[in-house]
């Protein structure tokens, strides 16, 4: 079996103040502690890291810094990690490194220091421009905030993305016009626009917001597409926007169900060996989390994956790209032929919710718009 390229996700599990409408494994700190924590944490992914002896010894496509709030780390916390990332793997030529950042712990001096260490690519969380949609999303920046951090960051980075988000409670079609103004005023050369999804285990799910209705937000949709469109960014993803060139490299090996090894707490990995494909988990808990890397221990659940479950793996993650997937990438990447899912394509194509040509099957604007009906489909128990 040929191996699939290899990216590493690494998460950084504080924030200054948990966002209501946040399912991510992120927990609040108290400044006091953030020292501690980081340099606690830190020992614990440099074990993690160390722990790793892949044969063969395989190269490094991307990684992602992810969170939480990973700008609350120090430049030098990320050069240590990215040196043994290099010592214990190879890093690619072209390796992609992404750090997210928060506009509210900008901070002009550690996003030089990042691009010192080898980062090339920044991922800020905005949000939003507007003042109350901000204020009702409890971040802690304000609009002018998010723009000086987004001026800096295309000012630094090679690559820049903004996350934005859509159907906020009360946004109007104007009100998502001005965001998108200011975003492309910045410079960026990618968006990623969410729908604002009301999560169970957040503040949102329990005191729910009046969100916008489904007509509502299908026009907003519609509304960021057309203008995105306009200003030369290819809508690749299901929330993923680029200019030419820019599609975030670590995303898409993802999405074309590479391998990655997911370093941290809570962090997931898939990895392909000797023509199996495995998954595994960290402990989710930091402080767990930090416990166990003392005795080497770090994963709290391995499973080997079933023929049913990288079906479903594999269009759950390629049925994202709006481009869809060539078969030769199904069967290289599960090892399994095209044929195991003729009856699921037949059923898609019949409901038109895909098209599969050339060997090329990717979703109908009806799919894209009904992935999860899409997805169900190749759902087998
Ligand atoms: C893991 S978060 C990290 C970003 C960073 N911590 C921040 O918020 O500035 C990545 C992105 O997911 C999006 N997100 C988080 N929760 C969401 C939700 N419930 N609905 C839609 N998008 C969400 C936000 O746009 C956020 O920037
Ligand atoms: S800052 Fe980002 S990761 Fe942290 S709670 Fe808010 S959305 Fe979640």
């Amino acid at each position: 079996m040929q191996y699939p390229p290899l990216s590493v996700y690494v998460h950084i599990p504080w924030c200054i103040h948990k966002c209501p409408y946040c399912d991510f494994n992120s927990h609040e700190f108290k400044d006091q502690n953030l020292q501690n924590n980081e340099e606690a944490y830190t020992n614990a992914l440099v074990k993690q890291i160390d722990n790793y002896n892949l044969e063969p010894k395989r190269s490094i496509h991307s990684i992602f810094f992810g969170g939480g709030t990973p700008s609350l780390f120090s430049p030098k916390t990320f050069d240590s990690l990215i040196n043994k990332l290099e010592k214990t793997f190879r890093l690619d030529k072209n390796c992609e490194i992404t750090i997210e950042a928060n506009p509210g712990t900008f901070d002009k001096k550690h996003f030089y220091g990042y691009k010192d260490v080898g980062i090339n690519r920044m991922s800020l969380g905005v949000q939003s421009f507007n003042h109350n949609h901000l204020k009702k999303l409890e971040r802690i920046h304000n609009p002018e905030e998010a723009f000086n951090a987004a001026n800096l960051a295309v000012e630094i980075f090679d690559k820049v993305n903004i996350d934005l988000m859509f159907a906020l409670p009360n946004q109007t079609l104007k009100d998502v016009k001005n965001d998108i103004t200011r975003a492309l005023e910045v410079g960026t050369s990618h968006i990623s626009y969410y729908h604002l999804t009301i999560e169970p285990n957040t503040l949102f799910y329990k005191f729910p917001p009046k969100l916008p209705d489904e007509e509502k937000s299908a026009e907003i949709f519609d509304l960021i597409t057309e203008e995105l469109n306009a200003a030369q960014f290819a809508h690749y993803e299901t929330s993923a926007y680029a200019k030419k060139d820019n599609q975030c490299l670590h995303n898409l090996n993802y999405w074309n169900f590479g391998d990655y090894l997911g370093i941290g707490a809570g962090a997931h990995s898939k990895l392909s060996y000797e023509g199996k494909i495995f998954r595994r988990s960290c402990f989710k808990n930091p402080r767990d989390y930090i416990k166990n890397a003392n005795s080497h221990n770090f994963y709290d659940d391995e499973k080997l994956l079933s023929a049913n479950d990288l079906t479903f793996e594999f269009m759950m993650n390629a049925l994202r790209l709006n481009n869809g997937f060539n078969q030769s990438l199904f069967e290289q990447r599960t090892n399994l032929p095209i044929s195991i899912i003729d009856k699921e394509l037949n059923l898609a194509k019949d409901k038109k919710l895909i098209i599969q040509k050339n060997g090329r099957i990717k979703p109908t604007l009806l799919g894209q718009n009904f992935l999860n009906e899409l997805l169900q489909i190749f759902l087998k128990d």
